[in-house]
């Protein structure tokens, strides 16, 4: 049996390097957490949610899927999403996928994995709405690029229209929904210009930074 002793030693390490930065860290941390952001990304083990934003335990709360969505029947995300805003009160909620995504891949070129296929038949339904604009787009790199770029956007709109985030704007808290792309080739985030505090922004913000007018829209895609 391999109980992966190298990872309880790395373990070791990394909790007496964070006590000796920073003493008493683990004791204060115990009794209590008070992130300002919520990160919903993609599970991919490149895409490492605290260390790309340089945040420490205890600052980012994280939801993370394959292909970063946000399913309006997932009790997980969901549970995520208002815990983080009821309980916790995080300010920013970021929706953050990647370049090079797996899962955007595979539902571009229509690749058959197994199960995951049905989670990720809504990132197909993206790719066949925004079919010109994306086949409009000179290479297949591109496109691949921009669908997980209309990916986040859409999952960004679709946490704004979650009872959650719409109840919590109504009360008047102060919440704001980022869309953000992360790349793999070089290790930085792009926003993507979505940054809505409220619902009508949210929806007109979605439409320019996605090229929605132009394409008619619609109900679908949400
Ligand atoms: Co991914």
């Amino acid at each position: 049996m391999n109980r992966l002793p190298e990872l309880f030693a790395n373990n070791r390490s990394w909790a007496a390097g964070m006590e000796a930065r920073q003493p008493g860290f683990f004791g204060e941390l115990s009794a209590q957490q008070a992130p300002r952001y919520l990160w919903i990304g993609c599970s991919d083990s490149r895409v490492p949610a605290n260390e790309i934003v340089g945040l420490a335990p205890g600052e980012l709360f994280v939801h993370r899927n394959v292909a970063n969505l946000v399913m309006h029947n997932d009790f997980s995300c969901l549970s995520v999403l208002q815990y983080a805003i009821d309980v916790l009160g995080v300010e920013h909620v970021i929706v953050c996928g990647h370049y090079g995504c797996g899962g955007v891949q595979a539902a571009w070129d229509e690749r058959q994995l197994g199960l995951v296929d049905n989670w990720l038949q809504s990132v197909r339904d993206i790719a066949h709405l925004y079919r010109e604009q994306l086949l409009a787009l000179p290479t297949d790199a591109a496109r691949r690029d921009r669908l997980c770029e209309l990916n986040v956007m859409i999952q960004a709109r679709r946490v704004c229209r979650t009872t959650i985030v719409q109840q919590a704007w109504e009360h008047g808290r102060r919440l704001t929904v980022h869309a953000w792309v992360y790349s793999l080739n070089d290790g930085l985030l792009r926003d993507l210009g979505f940054c809505v505090s409220d619902l009508a922004s949210a929806e007109a913000g979605f439409s320019r930074v996605a090229g929605l007018g132009t394409l008619g829209g619609g109900p679908a895609g949400d």
